[in-house]
């Protein structure tokens, strides 16, 4: 998808933000719905579909597989076309900016006779997806050209081998990848481990039926998934992405006096990484009701503005809160003291090179930072001068991190362009405004 734009936004300083909401549904949860479902026979009725632009491209590439995804009311239905049973799509199946969208759709397509042309917009284009490609190579699947950036042609097969894979980087989506091939694949396909990454994938597979074992291996976990068993159409309840309340939790905590309660989070501990290290800088965040909503475990948050101290993240926790460096970064600047952030290698392949990005928006913003091979440290002093601009290089998380940061700086903070914010919060700016967030289109005055 293309857009038109770009569309500065500066957020100013604001008064205490206040209330209680719930933010849409969780994006990786909502990717794997629309493909499960895809996969399966019969019906799959999905309740709080994310929909935003990347989900919304997966919506559209398992329609163009065969397997028609449509709304009806609040529900999304899929029509699915069981195990191995999708279809050579007329055209390419644009993914736009979504990571991963394509890469859990490479390992979707894997083991059918199709060939199949991903393409996607320019940051997507610049993105690896040898990682995926690798192993699904080895099970037989084969690439135009040995292609290893979109846009790129897959040839799946229904004859692919089952292997065991150790992965190389801790990568949910590469682990997603390999075990949807192994779904259609006869025998068993084994993915091992070494650091936990979300197992969404995993819980979603056995609620379908697919038999999925883990199995711990000193200190790996092998995940096992027994191929071309059939699954069948079910309801997915898609709870609040916890990667979406960040933000407004993280506003919460900054700007003085605020109260804020976000319902129905997903807290499944492989992505609770913000929220333990938050408690941990001192943050009064609670989780209330915590209960379990479609086969995961949810609770209503609540977080009022707190004085913050400085922490050391250890690494081993990047893959529980891969995705929300950015927004840690902007909080541990109004936090006293030093924060640093270690072990965040992936965070450079992300929609963009996100620790390049986040320490030269912290810079911009007169806050003292230093990134140094995978570590990024923030001098926090409590408070942030701001008034920059920040670059955002087609990347909804920096766009929407730095426009929290404006909230509670001294001066406004503008971001040089809000479209990108579409691929996973659309309802990011309403929601924000409806807590008490001041917002200003372009640049600050
Ligand atoms: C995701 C996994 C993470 C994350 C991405 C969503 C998923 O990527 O950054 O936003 O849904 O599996 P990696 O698994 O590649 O680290």
């Amino acid at each position: 998808m293309t857009h038109a734009g770009p569309f500065p936004l500066s957020a100013f300083k604001s008064g205490p933000l206040r209330g209680r909401f719930r933010v849409p549904g969780d994006k990786s949860i909502s990717h794997r719905a629309l493909m499960l479902g895809a996969l399966a026979t019969g019906r799959t009725r999905i309740r709080g579909l994310l929909e935003s632009e990347d989900v919304i491209n997966t919506a559209q590439a398992v329609t163009a597989l065969g397997a028609p995804a449509s709304k009806s009311g609040d529900v999304w239905e899929v029509l699915g076309r069981g195990t191995g049973g999708l279809a050579q799509p007329a055209a390419p199946l644009d993914f736009g900016n979504a990571g991963t969208g394509s890469r859990l759709m490479m390992g979707v397509v894997a083991p059918h006779d199709i060939a199949v042309t991903m393409i996607g917009d320019a940051s997507l284009s610049k993105r690896p997806m040898g990682r995926i490609l690798g192993p699904l190579k080895q099970m037989g699947v084969e690439v135009d050209e040995n292609r290893e950036r979109l846009p790129l042609t897959i040839r799946g097969s229904s004859r692919l081998v089952p292997i065991v894979y150790e992965l190389p980087v801790p990568s949910a989506q590469v682990k997603s990848a390999v075990l949807l091939a192994g779904l259609g694949t006869a025998g068993e396909t084994t993915v091992i481990e070494r650091e936990p990454t979300r197992d969404h994938t995993e819980r979603m597979l056995r609620h379908f039926g697919a038999e999925v074992t883990c199995v711990a291996d000193g200190e790996r976990t092998r995940i096992t998934i027994k191929g071309q068993a059939e699954l069948e159409g079910r309801d997915v309840t898609v709870p609040a992405d916890p990667s979406s309340a960040a933000f407004l939790i993280a506003a919460a905590l900054i700007v003085p006096g605020s109260d804020v309660t976000v319902e129905g989070v997903l807290i499944n501990p492989t992505r609770t990484g913000l929220y333990t290290t938050l408690k941990e800088m001192g943050a009064d965040i609670a989780f209330l009701d915590e209960r379990e909503e479609g086969g995961e475990p949810v609770a209503d948050i609540r977080v009022r503005s707190s004085p913050l101290t400085g922490v050391d993240v250890p690494a081993a926790r990047a893959p529980a809160m891969i995705d929300e460096y950015p927004m840690l970064a902007v909080v541990a600047a109004f936090a006293k003291g030093a924060t640093r952030m270690n072990g965040l290698a992936e965070l450079k392949v992300k929609e963009s090179d996100r620790l390049a990005a986040t320490a030269a928006g912290l810079a911009a913003n007169g806050v003292q930072a230093e990134a140094v091979g995978d570590t990024l440290t923030v001098h926090g002093t409590g408070t942030v001068p701001g008034g920059g601009t920040v670059a955002t290089h087609l990347d909804h998380r920096i766009a929407m991190s730095f426009l929290v940061m404006g909230l509670a700086a001294a001066q406004p903070v503008t971001v040089d362009d809000t479209a990108m914010i579409a691929t996973s919060f659309p309802e990011f700016r309403a929601l924000m405004e409806r807590l008490g967030a001041r917002f200003g289109e372009g640049l600050a005055p």
